[in-house]
């Protein structure tokens, strides 16, 4: 089994090209596995003709995008760029890999959905994005279900890992020089160890389901919630006033209940993911 792996050097795409080669080289490794990893720099996505003579040169089995344009709020401003990467990327991935005839694993987002719901999202919800980021993501997302034979989207949300800007790194950061922080208590999600996820991933690969999963830590909480959390595991003291979203001016619209429903993910492969406190402390001990 041939996996490429696109934005390999992103967040995701580490953690996930890690534990590939870590299934390759263990004492029982996976048959016939290998990784072949293209970071941006190697494989630029938008460029079409660049996209198709890599993966035909390479005709992977499986070609799993982690490859995106992830700054919400830069998508409001760099519009054009946000649509090439989210969408047309995609797109181009899906046309190469049909024409020699690999899976396509695409990775999308919570964002996708407008938050207006009282219930973590299903995988049927109707979508309806509020931000460009959010929009991009969904074209993205029909342009691999519309051009490729066979595909996975998995929609994760609220990532953290070690290789990437996230939430919980912003709240150690921040901690180093304030003992007084003021943070949003009305946006909800469902806080995701990449390292979970890539777990989960392989699993989903193994099983070759195709369709679109929604794979996050179990449970859920506001912002404010988790950087308690946060503070809690590390032992700080760190005095966090509750603020409304709507005090937090930001470019991006953002979907104030975006928590996702990972009952089918379960279903398909018998797997409850651990509780993302659970997932939190791991990765905050790792540091
Ligand atoms: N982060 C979250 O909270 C979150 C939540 C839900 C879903 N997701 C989804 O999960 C996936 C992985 O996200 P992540 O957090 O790992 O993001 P990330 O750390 O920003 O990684 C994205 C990678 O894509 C690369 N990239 C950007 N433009 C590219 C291009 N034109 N061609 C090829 N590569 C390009 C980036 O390279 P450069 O750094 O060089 O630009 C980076 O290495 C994305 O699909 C994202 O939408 C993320």
């Amino acid at each position: 089994m041939k996996i490429l792996i696109t934005g390999s050097h992103g967040m995701l795409g580490t953690d996930l090209t890690n534990l590939l080669r870590k299934k390759m080289t263990s004492p029982i490794p996976d048959e016939g596995l290998k990784v072949i990893d293209a970071p941006h720099e190697v494989l630029d996505i938008t460029l079409e003709d660049e996209v198709s003579n890599f993966i035909l040169k390479h005709t992977p089995d499986i070609i799993i995008n982690c490859a995106a344009f992830t700054n919400v709020d830069k998508c409001e401003t760099e519009r054009e760029m946000a649509f090439k990467v989210n969408a047309l990327g995609p797109k181009y991935i899906a046309a190469a890999a049909k024409e020699c005839g690999a899976r396509v694993i695409h990775i999308s987002t919570d964002f996708v959905f407008d938050g207006n719901s009282n219930r973590p999202y299903v995988e049927e919800d109707q979508t309806n994005p509020l931000s460009e980021y959010g929009r991009t993501k969904l074209e993205g997302e029909k342009n691999i279900q519309k051009h490729c034979n066979t595909f996975l989207i998995l929609r994760a949300s609220w990532l953290f890992g070690h290789h990437g800007t996230n939430f919980v790194e912003k709240m150690f950061e921040l901690a180093k020089h304030d003992k007084e922080l003021s943070i949003v208590h009305d946006e909800r999600g469902s806080p995701t160890y990449t390292v979970d996820l890539t777990e989960a991933l392989w699993t989903l690969i193994k099983q070759k389901y195709e369709g679109i999963v929604h794979v996050t830590n179990e449970g859920n909480c506001s912002r404010y919630e988790w950087a308690n959390k946060i503070f809690e595991i590390l032992g700080y003291n760190i005095n966090i006033h509750p603020i409304e979203s709507s005090q937090y001016k930001r470019p991006a619209k953002v979907p104030l209940n975006s928590s996702l429903n990972c009952q089918k993910f379960t279903t398909i492969t018998g797997i409850q993911m651990r509780p993302w406190e659970e997932a939190l402390k791991d990765y905050l001990l790792s540091l």
